[in-house]
């Protein structure tokens, strides 16, 4: 489908990623995960914290491959999994509010989204990244299913954590991005909502692609 592009907002451990990845595979579209560029950004933060965000955003090299997945570079380095550690999570929030950080990835994103063909995933997408977007979800779930959902997940990747932990820290970040000054996280007025409370995967995957399907005759 590459006329059209597919916005897939929500709050935290939602699933967007997840969803998105399969969703842009059987379209045969391409998958971007925003939320991995703010990551990128965090460490290099982490990394250089007397650095003024905008010069930080203006001399890092990032670089994002998107096959089947999503690969991310920073300055040549392959971050992919090291942006998934707890550093990264309990800082990003912050960093994503800061304006130059915003200005720098949203022109990236724009760019990436120009020719269509895209599933992008974050928070901002339909409101702001792509509001001409051909299709936008929002997704939602309760923060226990969330929570059980990025404990499994972190468990997978080997990433320790705690379930109490985890609605903490999602609660947290989902406050910090609904109320940032700049394009906080919202429902796009012409978004889909999905509450995914209880759906599979499978089942969630398949209601986007009907809908794509739709717009897509
Ligand atoms: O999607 P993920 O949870 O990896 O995103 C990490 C953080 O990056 C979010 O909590 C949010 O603060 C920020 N973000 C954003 N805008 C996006 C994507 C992510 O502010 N489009």
């Amino acid at each position: 489908m590459n006329k059209i592009n597919i916005a897939i907002d929500g709050p935290a451990a939602a699933g967007k990623s997840t969803i998105a990845k399969l969703v842009a595979a059987e379209l045969h579209m391409v998958y971007v995960d925003t939320g991995a560029m703010y990551r990128a950004i965090t460490l290099a933060h982490l990394e250089q914290p007397d650095t003024s965000f905008e010069t930080l955003v203006n001399a890092i090299d990032l670089k994002i491959i998107n096959d089947n997945g999503q690969k991310i570079f920073l300055n040549g380095v392959d971050v992919s999994e090291r942006i998934r550690e707890n550093d990264i999570t309990l800082n990003v929030s912050y960093v994503a509010s800061q304006k130059a950080v915003r200005e720098k990835l949203v022109g990236i994103q724009q760019e990436m989204t120009a020719a269509k063909g895209v599933v992008m995933d974050g928070r901002d997408i339909g409101t702001h990244v792509i509001p001409d977007a051909e299709l936008k979800i929002y997704m939602i779930a309760s923060v226990t299913e969330r929570a059980e959902r990025r404990l499994l997940d972190n468990q997978q990747r080997g990433i320790e954590a705690n379930f109490d932990d985890l609605v903490k820290d999602i609660e947290r970040r989902d406050h910090i991005d609904m109320t940032r000054e700049i394009s906080p996280l919202m429902k796009a007025h012409d978004a889909i909502e999905i509450d995914t409370t209880g759906m599979t995967i499978e089942a969630v995957k398949d209601k986007i692609i009907q809908l794509a399907r739709k717009i897509n005759v």
